[in-house]
């Protein structure tokens, strides 16, 4: 399938990244959020990540308007009548996907293909509150999604080939690497890297560093280039909070991060987003 303009939901952490992604490689992108403060933020950012090629000197300043034009930021309906692959990136929460999914089916052509970002949660669950469940799948970008090269493409139950195809094609003319992974909750990655996250933040409480000694340690051995406490800050305390809740419900306590996270999100402070988190950060 031909994939003429795609539409992202959500215009936070990953929506931005997500849609400059997109326009980088000249595609038109329709980014939409409910809150106008983040679709602005989310214009000031993509406009940033294109300055920076430009001073790079990896893209001239008029190309880089061309393709900074290729995204309207619009909360319009209207703009939405000829998306051919609509990504989600709203929240990790199963009932707010589920609408904002029921809302995509109402409004997009037929064939549409309605893909989530979500870590961990149920493709087919999602899926099924639509009148499409063929044409759903997972689409799970990594963060910084301009960066990362990786794309979880995940096959829900009801799933067509052709729709894996189509955004595996979507993948690589944007520059990355599709894998297409059957679904469980978590995927392969967010398995993997939630699992080390709540074993690292248990170590924490037990033995009483401090999330700087603890990152300090892992960036200084050159076991990871950010430390996990600092890329939990950076990925969002609420998202890790929510996907760590949806694999410990799954696969049990090994996916227990310990106190501190949950009670950091319980007092608002969810990372670099908000200005506090494992650590304090400065939002300008
Ligand atoms: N943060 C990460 O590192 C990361 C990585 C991979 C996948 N994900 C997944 O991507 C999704 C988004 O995560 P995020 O970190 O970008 O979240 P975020 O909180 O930074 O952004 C979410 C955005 O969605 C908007 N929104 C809420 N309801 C909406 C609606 N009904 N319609 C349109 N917009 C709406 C919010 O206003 C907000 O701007 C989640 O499912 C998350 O699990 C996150």
């Amino acid at each position: 399938m031909y994939v003429k303009k795609v539409a992202v939901i959500g215009a936070g952490t990953m929506g931005a990244d997500i849609a400059y992604t997109l326009a980088l490689t000249n595609i038109p992108v329709v980014l939409r959020d409910v809150d106008d403060s983040a679709l602005k933020r989310a214009q000031e950012h993509i406009q940033g990540l294109f300055a920076q090629r430009v001073a790079k000197g990896r893209l001239t300043a008029p190309d880089a308007d061309q393709r900074f034009a290729r995204i309207v930021f619009s909360g319009d309906p209207a703009a939405l009548q000829d998306v051919s692959v609509a990504i989600e990136a709203v929240p990790e929460k199963m009932a707010l996907k589920q609408k904002v999914f029921q809302e995509l089916d109402r409004l997009l052509p037929p064939l549409a293909i309605l893909a989530t970002n979500t870590s961990a949660l149920s493709v087919t669950e999602m899926a099924r509150v639509t009148s499409r469940p063929e044409r759903v799948a997972g689409m799970h970008f990594f963060y910084p999604a301009h960066m990362m090269k990786l794309v979880e493409i995940i096959a829900g139950s009801d799933t067509e080939p052709d729709v894996l195809k189509t955004l595996s094609r979507l993948s690589e003319e944007i520059r990355k690497i599709p894998v297409v992974v059957k679904e469980c909750p978590g995927f392969v990655v967010n398995r993997v890297l939630t699992a080390s996250m709540a074993e690292v933040m248990r170590f924490k409480a037990e033995y009483g560093y401090s999330a700087q000694e603890i990152d300090d340690v892992i960036v200084r051995h050159q076991i990871a280039p950010l430390g996990p406490f600092t890329l939990a800050d950076a990925l969002g305390l609420d998202i890790a909070w929510d996907v760590a809740q949806t694999l410990q419900a799954a696969y049990g306590d090994r996916f227990d991060p310990g106190p501190e996270l949950p009670q950091l999100v319980a007092e608002g402070h969810l990372g670099v987003k908000t200005g506090q988190g494992f650590y304090t950060h400065n939002r300008s």
